[in-house]
């Protein structure tokens, strides 16, 4: 670590600050598939980034549309104000997003995605004069980023127990997560799908449907290991949702471009959402920037129900449609369209599906997920040291065999860029099952 550089100052998020620190891990450069470490190394990319750079690393004309933007207008307000780029940008994502879901809302990340998208879904019912619908529906290990509506949708104890109530009126479909069930399911588990009927029978029965506003799952669960929905799961929730005139929120920040070998997840699934929240791979990571997609008559409702000239919806952010992230989700958009990137994902898919259950047998492996390119890799932990096994196999990854993969909890999970090579598919997995043979 070149010695100049001081790490004191800079409290680091989602991190052991205080190991980290005495042996840090720094990356200094990237190109495509590989990160460049601060010793010279190159490290094959098995995270994209974090679920972000889906086109690889330093897209040649995602770095050009920025630079050149950056030197004709570096920043506008939206704020009763506009530039071309962010109409421009929110046309591009509209098409390729589902049909109806139409109407684009800016904001910065994943976390402002999910957010704003809470607060349309309640002032949705509220402009029709339907304003008893107060209610949000999450899920038991749903990661939905870190803001205080996301934290209280989302089902992470440790991301919720030291920041209070959170947002009331809040309740939590269980996980669909079965291993004693359906452990080294290739694709979507069979069994499962009941656990859906649990929003009619128990949160609705309990709350009664005429107070309930949205519910909001990630297609599949990405943070918290990979969790796949069983086959015909997605579908029942949109079902009960349309019978009681609840919203469907996806939120897609991690299965959004092209994760799953379809632009978004609901193309995947085939169940079309409310709304999506989206971030990450909207601009392949490369400015930071989030966006919901709003189905255009929740969007008309809020038009019909303001006087005219009136601002019909008090929400927004000074970087709403930033015309850096603006000109990065274009061309990013574009590179996917021009290079086919989410048909090469699906293409890919099987070869990783093979490679990823080759693992099977392996040391405490005890159960493998995956779909498109995304797989988790579930270990059994250390008796008394929960999340020290996956965080012992990333250490040796990453140093020994110059691989990045991620960890939660003792699970891994991958999720490499949509431009992954057989050989580096191979490379990835090679480094795992040698790793996990020392152990
Ligand atoms: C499903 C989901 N929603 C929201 C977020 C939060 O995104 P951000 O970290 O950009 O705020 C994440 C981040 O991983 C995510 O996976």
């Amino acid at each position: 670590m070149p010695n100049h550089i001081d790490t004191q100052h800079f409290w680091m998020p989602f991190t052991a600050n205080r190991a980290f620190k005495e042996k840090p891990r720094l990356l200094v450069g990237a190109s495509g598939m590989y990160y460049t470490s601060d010793d010279g190394r190159k490290i094959l990319d098995g995270t994209s980034g974090l679920w972000c750079v889906n086109a690889g690393h330093n897209h040649p004309k995602i770095v050009e549309a920025i630079q050149q933007q950056a030197a004709v207008l570096d920043y506008a307000p939206t704020f009763q104000m506009g530039h071309p780029k962010a109409f421009e940008a929110a046309s591009k994502l509209v098409s390729i997003a589902p049909t109806r879901l139409n109407r684009v809302f800016f904001c910065s990340d994943g976390s402002e995605s999910v957010d704003s998208a809470l607060k349309i879904a309640l002032a949705y019912h509220r402009v029709r004069g339907d304003g008893l619908r107060q209610r949000l529906i999450g899920r038991e290990r749903g990661y939905h980023g870190v803001g205080f509506g996301g934290i209280s949708v989302g089902g992470i104890a440790g991301n919720r127990k030291h920041f209070g109530p959170g947002l009331p009126g809040v309740d939590h479909l269980r996980h669909p997560l079965d291993i004693a069930q359906n452990a080294f399911t290739r694709g979507l588990p069979q069994r499962g799908a009941e656990l859906a009927d649990e929003l009619e029978s128990r949160l609705l029965a309990l709350h009664d449907p005429t107070t309930i506003a949205a519910v909001i799952v990630e297609p599949i669960q990405g943070s918290t290991g990979v969790i796949l929905p069983p086959q015909g799961y997605l579908q029942k929730l949109r079902a009960t949702c349309d019978k009681y005139g609840i919203l469907l929120i996806f939120d897609e920040v991690i299965t959004g471009f092209g994760r799953l070998g379809t632009a978004f997840g609901a193309d995947y699934f085939g169940v079309v959402p409310d709304m999506i929240t989206c971030a990450k791979g909207l601009t392949n990571a490369a400015v930071p920037m989030g966006a919901v997609l709003v189905k255009q008559e929740i969007h008309d409702a809020f038009m019909a129900a303001a006087a005219d000239n009136a601002i019909e919806f008090f929400h927004g952010y000074t970087y709403s449609g930033h015309p850096l992230a603006a000109a990065a989700a274009i061309a990013a958009i574009d590179v996917y369209q021009d290079e086919g990137l989410f048909e090469r994902a699906a293409a890919m898919a099987p070869y990783f599906e093979d490679a990823a259950h080759s693992l099977r047998g392996l040391p405490y492996v005890k159960d493998i997920r995956n779909l498109g390119l995304l797989c988790g890799i579930e270990l059994e932990s250390m008796p008394g040291k929960p999340t020290a096994r996956a965080a012992d196999i990333f250490l040796k990854c990453f140093w020994e065999k110059g691989v990045l993969i991620r960890t939660t909890g003792d699970i891994i999970a991958l999720s490499p860029p949509l431009i992954i090579e057989h050989a580096q598919v191979d490379q990835l997995f090679a480094a795992l099952s040698e790793t996990l043979k020392t152990l």
